[in-house]
């Protein structure tokens, strides 16, 4: 108390305050500190709850249910895919959700609660021990007011916490104290992602139920790095967590078959014949589908991504290894056609590597691959309810979608245009046109994610409206 003493206070004060620090059992210096603290410690918070107010026009403008859309605590972890977590938050608001947000300690090394509380329209929390924040909130109401606790990033030590039970922060407390859906979106160094103890963690929460978006392939932070092991993009978790919300309801009870990726025809043993589908559609369909509460069979050709959490996988390399797949997953009540099949074969590969000889160039072969959708589309016997194709088309888009309809005996084909301008191929966006019997609907440009859950909706839809 350099500038200020107890002295110098009015007489009506200093009985104010004596009786303030007799209740509290302090001296009244003591007391003095408290109530300068608690008065900076409230001069902070509104000025986040100021910066809140200021996003929050934007936010909620975008918001469609703002008052009664899903409540989320989003936990961010301590990594450099923290930075995401900013826009996750923005991304979340756009739907509707409310959010709380918790900071780890090591989180606090790369994003700030102040930016965090400005971005969420809430002081972010950060503390187990915060009397501030405990008398406020508390952790136990923090793990019950949740409808889904999102960790993003979810990072190894997060997740090595979470499946061995440890609560000695506010997150980890938060985390075992919730009853409520958990989904992580883990983001760690490649090497660390394979580790055998982030594997075993992995299947410890998955067996507890976690859910589970990411990790996708591709740069690290650390230059020239690379590998599995990025944090799912901010419309990924999105994408999951509308997911978790409706799981159980859309397709409870339904078993969807779902092709993706390409095929790869052997021409020798080191050489093939394949396209540059990535799979991330037919992947993002499966994973849609899944946490509609779909009993999903995923049959996919070689591709660089993750399994989608809740799916059956089986891999295949060529088209006929997947026809037979998809015929041994058969009956089901769906089943979408998603990937790019090679549509021809070499004859006869080579089983030892073809030679490169001067002057002398080997021809190819080339004989029909086996056409699955239109096997199962026309199939006599159970046939799915609903079978849905993909044209993948250059030219023409629509009429040669209408035109594989007949031809395949298939209910939807969703059309879209892999002109290599469009950028679709192997990029995480998708326009595309929905082709019925009954006509033809044109959907705006979205995320391939968005694509697979308005398309779960329409099966869901379409599954109920014939059980009616
Ligand atoms: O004839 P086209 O290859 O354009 O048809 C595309 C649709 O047919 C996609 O749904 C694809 O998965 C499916 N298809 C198939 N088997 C093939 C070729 C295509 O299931 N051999």
């Amino acid at each position: 108390m350099a500038s200020l003493t107890v002295r110098q206070l009015d007489d009506k004060l200093k009985t104010l305050l004596r009786l303030r620090a007799a209740r509290h059992g302090r001296s009244m210096e003591d007391e003095v500190r408290v109530i300068l603290r608690e008065a900076a410690a409230q001069a902070d918070r509104g000025a986040g709850e100021r910066l809140a107010a200021a996003a929050r026009p934007k936010a909620q403008a975008s918001s469609r249910a703002a008052e009664d859309g899903p409540r989320v605590v989003l936990i961010i972890g301590g990594g450099i895919a923290a930075y995401k977590s900013l826009e996750l938050i923005r991304r979340l608001q756009e739907r509707g959700a409310r959010l709380r947000c918790i900071l780890t300690r090591a989180a606090r090394h790369f994003v700030t609660p102040l930016a965090v509380g400005a971005l969420s329209g809430e002081p972010a929390f950060t503390e187990l021990f915060d009397p501030q924040s405990e008398f406020d909130i508390g952790h136990i109401r923090l793990a019950r007011e949740a409808d889904l606790i999102v960790v993003a990033p979810a990072t190894a030590d997060l997740l090595a916490k979470m499946a061995g039970g440890h609560a000695d922060d506010l997150a980890t407390t938060v985390l075992l104290a919730t009853d409520k859906p958990i989904l992580i979106a883990p983001a760690m160094n490649p090497q660390m992602w394979a580790a055998k103890a982030t594997a075993r963690n992995l299947a410890q929460l998955a067996a507890d139920g976690v859910g589970v978006v990411g990790p996708n392939f591709g740069e690290m932070a650390e230059r020239g790095e690379a590998g599995l092991g990025r944090m799912a993009e901010p419309h990924e978790i999105v994408a999951a967590v509308e997911g978790l919300l409706q799981r159980g309801a859309a397709l409870a009870g339904k078993r969807i078959v779902v092709t993706s990726g390409p095929t790869q025809e052997p021409i020798d043993p080191v050489r093939f014949i394949a396209n540059r589908s990535s799979g991330k559609q037919g992947h993002a369909i499966a994973a849609a589908a899944a946490a509609a509460g779909g009993e999903v069979i995923l049959v996919s050709g070689p591709v660089n991504l993750p399994d989608p959490p809740g799916v059956t996988v089986v891999r295949v390399e060529t088209a006929r290894q997947m026809f037979e797949a998809v015929e041994k997953a058969l009956p089901s009540d769906v089943a979408i056609f998603a990937a790019a099949v090679a549509d021809w074969r070499a004859e006869s590969p080579s089983a030892s590597k073809i030679k490169k000889r001067t002057g002398a160039t080997p021809s190819l072969k080339l004989t029909e691959n086996p056409d699955i959708l239109a096997s199962v589309g026309h199939r006599k016997t159970a046939r799915p309810h609903l079978v849905i194709g993909f044209a993948a088309e250059t030219d023409d888009v629509v009429a040669n979608a209408q035109a594989k309809l007949t031809q395949k005996g298939c209910d939807w084909i969703v059309a879209n245009d892999v002109s290599p301008e469009s950028g679709i191929m192997g990029g995480d966006s998708n326009t595309v046109h929905l082709v019925t019997a009954s006509g033809v609907e044109s959907w705006p440009p979205q995320a391939k994610d968005r694509v697979a859950h308005l398309l779960v909706e329409r099966i869901a839809a379409a599954l109920e409206g014939a059980e009616r």
